[in-house]
C-alpha cells in the first residue's frame, strides 16, 4: 500500500481510538504503537518529553522500539534540533548529522516532530527511526505533524 494510503488509514485509527481522551501519556502511547504497527520501515517510534524540571532537556516518553537513550539535552542530536527550533527534522543519513545520538546504531534515517499543546507550547518531540538511509519525506512530515497537532493541540 502507499505511504499517503496507510497513513490516512492508521491517521483515522489514532483519532477513533484517542477519541475523548485527554491523558497525554495515553495518546503518546497509542500513536507510537499504530504507526510502528502500521509502517514496515518504521523501526523505532516515540516520545521524548519536556522535562518540566530540568532546563532545556528531553526525557524518554512512550515508545516502540529497541531501548531508547533516557535524556537528551536540545543542544544535542535530532531530538534536541526539533526542540530547540520547533520544526520538524528530517534527516537522510544520521551519520552526517553532527551531534546525532545513536541510542540503536542500526538507525540511519529519522524525521523528528515537535509537539505542542493548545496554548502553543512544547510538549515534547515525536521520533521516528529507520533502519534505511532517506525513508522520511515532505508527505511523512505533514501526516505526522498533522496527527500530532490534531491529538495535541485539541
Ligand atoms: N535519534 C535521536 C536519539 C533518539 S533515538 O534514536 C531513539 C537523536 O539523535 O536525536
Amino acid at each position: 500500500m502507499k505511504k499517503e494510503s496507510l497513513y490516512s488509514q492508521v491517521s483515522k485509527e489514532i483519532y477513533s481510538v484517542t477519541d475523548g481522551e485527554n491523558f497525554e501519556i495515553a495518546n503518546m502511547s497509542t500513536i507510537a504503537c499504530l504507526l510502528k504497527e502500521a509502517f514496515d520501515d518504521f523501526y523505532w517510534v516515540g516520545f521524548y518529553l519536556v522535562d518540566p524540571l530540568r532546563q532545556q532537556e528531553l526525557v524518554v516518553g512512550p515508545y516502540q522500539g529497541t531501548l531508547g537513550c533516557l535524556r537528551i539535552s536540545y543542544e544535542r542530536g535530532v531530538c534536541g534540533a526539533a526542540a530547540k527550533t520547533g520544526k520538524t527534522q528530517i534527516v537522510d543519513n544520521v551519520h552526517d548529522f553532527v551531534g546525532h545520538i545513536a541510542c540503536d546504531s542500526l538507525t540511519n534515517s529519522e524525521i523528528v516532530v515537535p509537539v505542542f499543546n493548545k496554548d502553543d507550547q512544547l510538549i515534547g518531540v515525536l521520533d521516528v527511526d529507520s533502519v534505511k538511509l532517506s525513508t522520511f519525506d515532505r508527505v511523512d512530515q505533514l501526516w505526522l505533524e498533522k496527527i500530532v497537532t490534531t491529538i495535541f493541540k485539541k
